[in-house]
């Protein structure tokens, strides 16, 4: 009897549909004997046998409906939601570990670092009213950029950053030695790796120590002038602190990709400030032919070996 595997989500029907299909054309290529379904295509019987589920932040609720299950492997790298929902409960988290979703962190990183380099927010301002007015042109080699977070997308994003030509340090929890890129840890680090920065992207992922992290002064640290680029998540930010460092000019710019509430309410002050670029949670989205193959080696090595992938650490939050 085939294996069944529900994909839990809050996803609608339609995207429910693709996945599942994407998912079983792949499971069929690797000759398993296991079918990826919607959850209401299981009885309470066949609930019962279910070890693991696929999850895209589904509602807690969703997944108590399988008394016996051991983990779930998620479809979005950043599992911040999921840490809390489960992390009183016997489930293992697997999160995506995409090397193609990395590469596209990476290259987000570039091209809006180069979007601060080259100037372009004041010369989109300028073309506005109609200003004919040149400014001089920086080199990558001279501008530093700090990526904070040097997992998956950080150590991925310093890669593509040096590969530019730009100065780059990185900072994480755990001392890191990457070719080329000056790394600091820890509190004691935050300071050296930040004080010279042009450009500081965030890459960490959103916990307990890291919600907030950028409150006033943790922004005041940064360099006069500094662009801060967040692709990471919103609630690492304290938003009312970040429009008062861009209006009292010691932040030039912020770049924005993801927010406490998406979508971005339309009455929200980020919309229409004009130091901040909103972008729609779309610097690296997940795509779903190289996360089903990914998806899927680990399911195909769980059934050959009883092995889990790498899982989530409830107690650091990521
Ligand atoms: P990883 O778990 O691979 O890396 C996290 C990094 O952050 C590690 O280097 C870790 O340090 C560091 N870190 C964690 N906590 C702290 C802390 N308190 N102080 C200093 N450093 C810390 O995550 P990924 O690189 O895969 O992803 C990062 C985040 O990117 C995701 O959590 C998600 O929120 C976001 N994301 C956003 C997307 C978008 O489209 N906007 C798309 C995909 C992900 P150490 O190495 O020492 O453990
Ligand atoms: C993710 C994201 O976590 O898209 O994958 O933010």
């Amino acid at each position: 009897m085939s294996k069944l595997i529900p994909l839990v989500s809050q996803l609608c029907v339609s995207e429910q549909q693709t996945w599942c299909e994407a998912l079983n054309k792949s499971l069929q290529h690797h000759q398993v004997d296991a079918r990826v379904c919607l959850p209401n295509e299981l009885s309470n019987h066949q609930n019962a046998l279910v070890e693991f589920a696929v999850v895209a932040n589904p509602e807690p609720a969703l997944l108590a409906k399988y008394p016996n299950i051991i983990w779930v492997h998620s479809l979005w790298a950043g599992v911040d939601r999921l840490v809390n929902d489960l992390k009183h409960k016997p489930i293992q988290l697997v999160r995506l570990v995409d090397p193609r979703l990395a590469l596209t962190m990476a290259q987000a990183c570039v091209a809006w670092s180069y979007f601060v380099l080259r100037d372009m927010l004041r010369y989109s301002q300028q073309q506005q009213t109609k200003t004919w007015q040149q400014h001089p042109v920086t080199l990558a080699q001279e501008c530093n950029i700090t990526v904070l977070g040097l997992g998956e997308l950080g150590q991925a994003a310093c890669a593509a950053l040096r590969h530019n030509g730009f100065n780059v340090r990185g900072w994480s929890r755990s001392n890191k030695s990457i070719k080329d890129v000056a790394c600091f840890a820890g509190d004691e680090g935050l300071t050296q790796a930040v004080s010279d920065a042009d450009i500081v992207i965030c890459l960490l992922p959103l916990t307990d120590e890291t919600r907030q992290f950028f409150d006033k002064s943790r922004l005041m640290q940064l360099k006069q002038g500094a662009t801060l680029i967040n692709f990471a998540r919103g609630a690492i930010i304290q938003e009312q602190a970040l429009l008062e460092v861009l209006d009292k000019e010691h932040l030039s710019q912020a770049i924005l990709d993801v927010f406490n509430q998406e979508p971005l309410p339309q009455e929200h002050a980020f919309w229409s400030h004009n130091k901040i670029t909103v972008l729609p949670h779309i610097s690296a989205p997940t795509s779903q032919s190289s996360a089903c193959d990914v998806v899927v080696s680990n399911i195909v090595n769980y059934y050959n070996t009883g092995q889990l992938p790498q899982t989530v650490s409830y107690q650091k939050g990521y």
